[in-house]
């Protein structure tokens, strides 16, 4: 198969009243197939403008956006949003059924997807959040990170190419937080599926593939995660800290321990010090 972006946006400008600053500025980047994207930024930097145009929800003043080599505009919006979906930070805005089934139908209904197909995809992807047990409970009594599986699932059953989850994991606690995480990786590890996380977070940023970050309605800069955090100066000269190993790695090394290979994961920071430890 022709190996090219899944998306590619192409000198993007995007504003939302004539007259106000451009919320986007000139933006070109791009996502592959499988491809994990985070992408970081200060508050207003344009990251949820960014998702809304990936799914036309919202259209560019100048520039172009390809979804699957189709531009995106009026008349492919429809196609393109079976291909892009999104999952927000809210999960309560996110319900319209009385059930969890319900609520996953939903979406599928919109769609005109046969009933039988329909029963497959709901329990297909019920499974892959790990929420079977909850088909006919009222989405309003589950938890936090219960609700944003169920807000993944009804994504998931529309089988997108490509999901884009807008801080989907800052209205929870830490358990939520780590229990959407997981659920991320797994649909990684098990799926055909390209993958755009947004958020504030930077330990969630370490798993991704490529880290885009925006400055003011601008790309900054591009890069493997472990390439990002080298720069941390940078990162909090525009509103951003570093993730919690590499401050404590950085306080390491201050007091004379250095490593071998810069730790970015809790486990590769343990592994480092039994090393260092090892070789005193
Ligand atoms: N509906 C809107 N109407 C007018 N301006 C908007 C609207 N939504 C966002 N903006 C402006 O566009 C710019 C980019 O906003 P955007 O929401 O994309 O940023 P963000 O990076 O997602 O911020 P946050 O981290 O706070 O979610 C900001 O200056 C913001 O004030
Ligand atoms: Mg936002």
């Amino acid at each position: 198969m022709e190996q090219s972006p899944f998306i590619k946006f192409e000198h993007v400008s995007f504003q939302y009243d004539q007259g106000d600053e451009w919320a986007l500025n000139d933006v070109s980047f791009h996502i592959d197939r499988n491809e994990w994207v985070a992408i970081i930024g200060h508050n207003g930097s344009g990251k949820s403008t960014i998702a809304k145009l990936m799914n036309g929800l919202l259209s560019p003043q100048k520039g172009e956006i390809y979804v699957d080599h189709i531009l995106v505009n009026e008349q492919t919006v429809w196609d393109v949003r079976k291909k892009v979906g999104l999952v927000f930070q809210n999960p309560d805005n996110q319900f319209v059924g009385t059930t969890v089934v319900d609520d996953v139908a939903f979406g599928l209904e919109n769609h005109g997807v046969p009933r039988e197909e329909m029963i497959k995809r709901i329990d297909t992807s019920l499974k892959a959040v790990n929420m079977t047990d909850y088909y006919n409970h009222e989405p309003h009594r589950l938890s936090g990170g219960q609700k944003q599986r169920v807000a993944i699932a009804s994504v998931l059953a529309v089988q997108p190419d490509l999901l884009v989850f807008d801080e989907a994991t800052a209205m929870l606690d830490p358990k939520g937080r780590k229990s959407i995480m997981n659920t991320i990786k797994s649909l990684r590890d098990t799926r055909d599926v390209s993958i755009v996380t947004i958020t504030h977070d930077l330990n969630e940023v370490l798993f991704a593939d490529r880290v885009i970050v925006m400055n003011h309605g601008k790309v900054l800069e591009e890069g493997k995660p472990r390439e990002i955090f080298k720069k941390q100066e940078e990162l909090v000269e525009i509103g951003l800290d570093a993730p919690f190993v590499t401050q404590f790695s950085k306080h390491l090394k201050v007091e004379g321990i250095t490593f071998e290979k810069e730790p970015l994961t809790h486990k590769e920071m343990m592994d480092e010090l039994w090393k260092f430890h090892l070789n005193m």
